[in-house]
């Protein structure tokens, strides 16, 4: 007797005592160590020229407190007058909170959404709709330097709260401004986060990694990875850098629009001199340039090999759920006909071009993280390449 609970006490400590996992693990995300910080916070309203020098060049978030009460949607959006006044408008609904894989997704009017949504999973997010783009001002610190000519897509992001991203990073630039509710984030710089995606073990483009339970053992690379906290509540704004790691989850009624752009490399003052920056900009006046997000999304790649690439590597990299590169979208591409796609012929090409060759293409996702390689057999000429799973 003594000796069966004996062995049942060793076993019962023994295993779990014994085999300690690492900290957070099955945990969630952000358990295996506390926040190395908060973003900081600025109250007062900041000039383009402030906003790019002090944040965007060096990439750092900053929580802009209050700069979401200046537009008209902050006072008006309630669910009242959204379905008196915006009823018909029309955006993609996701029938999940959490973003997944096997949640679908459906077109479905403002005032059908409102009815159902306090009471189920629904997940409203797609590009604003227009009539509600009037009811929203451009972010003062975007007003001008080059910000609008690179704006590429408005979002709205609406549901009862309660929703969780995946762990990953965009290519672009993003403002995100809080109408009601609130959001928490864990974010991780974009050094460390590039570092980090390149030596992880799955070979995607975000971590698949399950928000609420992280697995340590299969994500070695999290274990200790640092990580920054922001909270953004009602009325407040998050300037979010690109290629930042990023997982965020909302509390109460949530309503959100963001504004994507892509990454500028210089601040335009030439911009700011021939504008009025007085008068609030209504996001419905502005034009959104996707070509200039595809022209990035080339450049990244050509730029990670050197700055030209021939044909049959463009088509291989620039993918996104399909070949995009068609051979006849590369002839338009590639000004001189030489069969190489150089960083000077993608920077040189109007942007209307790119969008007339590459029509409803979204490149938003694309990572390469020097997971792919190229190989030039100087021997032979020969080029080959090779990428991790998900690109054959
Ligand atoms: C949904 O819930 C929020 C409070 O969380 C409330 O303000 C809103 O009026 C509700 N909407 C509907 C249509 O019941
Ligand atoms: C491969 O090497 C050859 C010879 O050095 C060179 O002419 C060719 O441009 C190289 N190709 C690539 C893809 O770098």
């Amino acid at each position: 007797m003594l000796y069966v609970a004996t062995v049942v006490v060793l076993v019962w400590c023994f295993v779990p005592c014994m085999t300690r996992n690492p900290p957070g693990h099955l945990q969630p995300l952000g358990r295996h160590r506390p926040p190395s910080g908060q973003i900081e916070t600025l109250d007062t309203m900041l000039s383009p020229e402030d906003f790019y020098q002090r944040y965007v060049l060096p990439g750092r978030p900053v929580v802009l407190s209050g700069a979401a009460r200046l537009s008209p949607a902050y006072h008006r959006w309630t669910d009242r007058y959204l379905s008196q006044r915006h009823a018909n408008e029309e955006a993609e609904v996701d029938s999940s909170k959490k973003e997944r894989a096997d949640s679908y997704r459906e077109n479905m009017r403002m005032d059908e959404f409102l009815q159902q949504y306090n009471q189920s999973e629904m997940y409203m997010l797609d590009r604003l709709p227009k009539g509600m783009m009037e009811e929203v001002y451009l972010p003062p610190c975007l007003s001008c330097g080059g910000f609008t000519r690179h704006l590429h897509d408005i979002r709205i992001w609406m549901s009862s709260g309660g929703t969780k991203s995946t762990f990953h990073m965009d290519n672009m630039e993003n403002i995100i401004c809080m109408y009601s509710g609130r959001k928490d984030w864990l974010l991780v710089d974009s050094e460390v986060g590039r570092h980090t995606l390149l030596h992880h073990t799955d070979g995607t483009e975000d971590f698949s990694v399950d928000v609420d339970r992280v697995d340590m053992y299969k994500y070695p690379s999290l274990r200790t990875i640092p990580w920054w906290s922001a909270r953004i509540e009602r009325g407040d704004c998050l300037y979010l850098p690109h290629r930042w790691l990023h997982f965020v989850q909302s509390y109460g009624r949530n309503l959100a629009v963001n504004i994507w752009w892509t990454p500028i490399s210089s601040f335009d003052y030439s911009d700011c001199t021939a504008r009025d920056s007085q008068t609030p900009v209504r996001l419905s006046e502005l034009e959104l340039k996707q070509g200039e997000q595809i022209r990035y999304v080339i450049r990244v790649y050509l730029e990670e090999y050197g700055g030209k690439l021939p044909k049959d590597m463009v088509q291989a990299q620039v993918i996104y759920d399909e070949v995009v590169i068609t051979d006849w979208v590369f002839k338009g591409l590639d000004t001189n006909r030489d069969g190489w796609l150089t960083v000077e012929e993608i920077n040189n090409l109007p942007v209307e071009t790119i969008e007339d060759l590459l029509p409803d293409v979204y490149l938003e996702a694309v990572h390469t993280f020097g997971r792919c390689e190229a190989y030039n057999n100087t021997a032979t000429g020969v080029h080959t390449f090779t990428c991790a799973s998900s690109f054959t």
